[in-house]
């Protein structure tokens, strides 16, 4: 589909910022002309896509849907025993819901927000488990977005392996600023996880992209395809958790997906599905999207659309570093993350840096992103990061260009650019940043 944009005057912008309490989230789409906010079932779907919605089976129970679905996952993944859900977090409310009992501590290389939230509401503990290379953002490493098993026997040293029900690998590591996973890694972290009876799971919403950093990236595989390394990677795993938002190229969707062995994880799943989601024939989906899902899974590990993929994230990046913006490197899979606190030194971090360049860029030229430093995650030591997440298959070179012209005029004036006080928050601190007002100060 083709959606015509324009950029709203001047004039325009700064009234919808001021609207929306300087809150990215409240802003209109059409007021947006790049719209960088997320990744998340933002991207356009393709003909095969669209025709397969036309043949959705809408059936309660035992859609031939479904068995598409079904059968892609198991091409594509590796796994047979799937349990639709509306979306990534619906899936992780069905797998952490089974596996997380209160007093557990679930271990992962980073748990992204929602991630986060569900071993909580189960009465879990999430550790993070970066490897130390993620907190520097000018480290070359290949793989900055592995587990660290040392950090990982440390958490089991303090608590007792029988108190860590769940290791997690979320590939690309997403609160790692989208870094990819090694397989090497992957083979450590299960056989760490088997080695201390948790279940391992992989968050595979980005698999793809994280397959074809492997395919670059590690030497065994550097005749592979990405659908050969999926295929691997995710064979190490008990299950899989995934949004389909992400690389199954749809505007919704999502699914849990259980080994073979692992019946009474597999019918557990189902109960819960039922629950929250729907029959585990749909899980909260239309037969529609079940199709569109299944034919997107295929494409997402096609070796031209991925090379095309990451390479228009490494584009932005290249503009943005070009414009003067200090740039996480090497870049991810799905956006460029900047370090705000850097680009504006002169405004400290309870004054919101990330949020003073994200609105900035948004004035200037309509362009928006997301704050995730302290902002979005208040009391916890991270980096000033504004992300660039990239939609896939939407934008051309012209608008990355947009953004880099856009962000070079932002650089230009940065020592003018004030920090934002916070004066109207939900009680749920944590998840403030989606709703908060503000006021520049
Ligand atoms: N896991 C990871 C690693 C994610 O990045 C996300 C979503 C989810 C789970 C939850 O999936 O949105 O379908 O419910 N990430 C989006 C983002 C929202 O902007 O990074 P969901």
């Amino acid at each position: 589909m083709a959606t015509p944009v324009d950029l709203p005057s001047r004039e325009e912008r700064a009234a919808a910022l001021e609207s929306a309490g300087y809150n990215l989230f409240d802003v209109a789409a059409d007021r947006v002309f790049v719209d960088l906010l997320t990744d998340s079932g933002t991207g356009t779907m393709s003909d095969a896509q669209w025709a397969a919605v036309l043949r959705g089976d809408e059936s309660y129970a035992g859609s031939s849907s479904f068995r598409r679905l079904r059968e892609a996952v198991a091409d594509v993944m590796g796994f047979d025993r799937v349990v639709p859900a509306h979306q990534g977090r619906g899936a992780e409310n069905v797998l952490y819901g089974t596996l997380v009992a209160e007093g557990d501590r679930v271990l992962n290389n980073t748990h992204f927000d929602t991630t986060r939230a569900h071993v909580a509401a189960n009465g879990g503990e999430a550790v993070d488990c970066p490897d130390p290379a993620a907190s520097e953002p000018d480290a070359n490493d290949p793989f900055k977005g592995n587990f660290d098993v040392e950090a990982g026997r440390a958490a089991v040293d303090e608590v007792g392996a029988a108190n860590v029900s769940v290791v997690v690998l979320t590939i690309t590591n997403n609160s790692a600023a989208g870094q990819p996973v090694s397989v090497e890694n992957t083979r450590e972290v299960a056989a760490f996880a088997d080695e201390i009876g948790a279940t391992f799971v992989i968050d595979a919403c980005r698999f793809a992209e994280n397959a074809h950093f492997v395919t670059e990236r590690e030497p065994e595989f550097a005749d592979a395809t990405a659908a050969e390394v999926a295929r691997e990677q995710l064979g190490y795993a008990d299950a899989i958790v995934m949004s389909g938002k992400k690389d199954g190229l749809v505007n919704i969707g999502g699914f849990v997906a259980v080994d073979g062995g692992l019946d009474d994880l597999f019918e557990r799943a189902k109960q819960r599905a039922i629950l929250y989601e729907g029959f585990p024939t749909y899980g909260g989906l239309a037969g529609r999207d079940l199709e569109a899902m299944a034919v997107g899974l295929r494409e997402a590990v096609d070796d031209d659309y991925l090379a095309h993929r990451v390479g228009q994230v490494a584009e932005l990046g290249a503009e943005l570093a070009a414009a003067g913006l200090p740039v996480y490197e090497p870049v991810g899979g799905h956006a460029v993350y900047v370090d705000a606190g850097a680009a504006l030194d002169h405004v400290p971090s309870s004054d919101f840096p990330g949020q003073a360049l994200a609105c900035e860029l948004y004035l200037e030229g309509g362009v928006r992103t997301v704050e995730l430093g302290s902002f979005a995650f208040p009391e916890t030591e991270r980096p000033e990061y504004v992300r660039f997440a990239v939609p896939r298959r939407t934008y051309h070179r012209e608008h990355f260009e947009h953004v880099g012209e856009t962000a070079a005029a932002v650089v230009d004036r940065a020592d003018e650019l004030t920090g934002f006080e916070v004066v109207d928050e939900p009680p749920m601190k944590e998840l403030r940043h989606f709703s908060a007002d503000l006021r520049p100060l």
